[in-house]
């Protein structure tokens, strides 16, 4: 009887846990931009306390951040050697390996800094993953401590003209500084 007790009180603390994952990032559609990206970091770094595997983290901000915001694409590449390779994402096939200082990425990982690019037709050296894209946005994550350095990038795509401000490029660094600090 008490080991079937015990049993019953693991299931039910299990079914718990999963019902507290159970969590929605569909935002108020009356919120202001601001105020959606202040919400979605505030349920964010609930969602990633104490998970300290890349992968699952990266793959979870992508799928947050798509169903929050609705972006066309959006995940990350990770610096591998002298590339940045291919890491979890939400939306269609992209190319798996872009180089230092090449297309908004590589751009972004050498420089360091976030590149917004609002028509990426005019953005020398693009890399075209699809023809849909029009604007895009690069961030670098950088690893925590002294003589930071870039660990990864996430990248978001959009298929209509300028669609990234420095309201996106503000909050999406400080999402960037919980990933650094969660990952790194
Ligand atoms: N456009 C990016 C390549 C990655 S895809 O957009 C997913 C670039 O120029 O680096």
């Amino acid at each position: 009887e008490t080991i079937c007790a015990l049993f019953c009180v693991i299931l039910t603390s299990d079914l718990y846990l999963t019902l507290i994952m159970e969590q929605s990032f569909a935002l108020s559609s009356e919120l202001t931009k601001a105020e959606r990206y202040g919400e979605f970091l505030r349920q964010f770094e609930a969602l990633v306390e104490g998970i300290d595997d890349e992968i699952s983290v990266m793959a979870n901000a992508s799928a947050a951040l798509r169903e929050a915001f609705g972006f066309f694409w959006v995940g990350f590449y990770r610096v591998k050697g002298n590339e940045l390779v291919l890491g979890p994402f939400q939306g269609s096939v992209a190319c798996y390996r872009i180089k230092h200082g090449r297309g908004v990425c590589g751009t972004a990982w050498a420089q360091g800094q976030t590149v917004v690019v609002p028509d990426v037709e005019q953005f020398p050296g693009h890399i075209a993953c699809s023809s849909l894209s029009r604007s895009e946005i690069v961030v670098p994550i950088f690893s925590a401590g002294e003589n930071p350095e870039v660990r990864s990038v996430l990248d978001i795509d959009s298929e209509h003209y300028a669609t990234f401000d420095d309201t996106d490029r503000c909050y999406l660094e400080e999402l960037a500084a919980i990933l650094s600090r969660t990952l790194y």
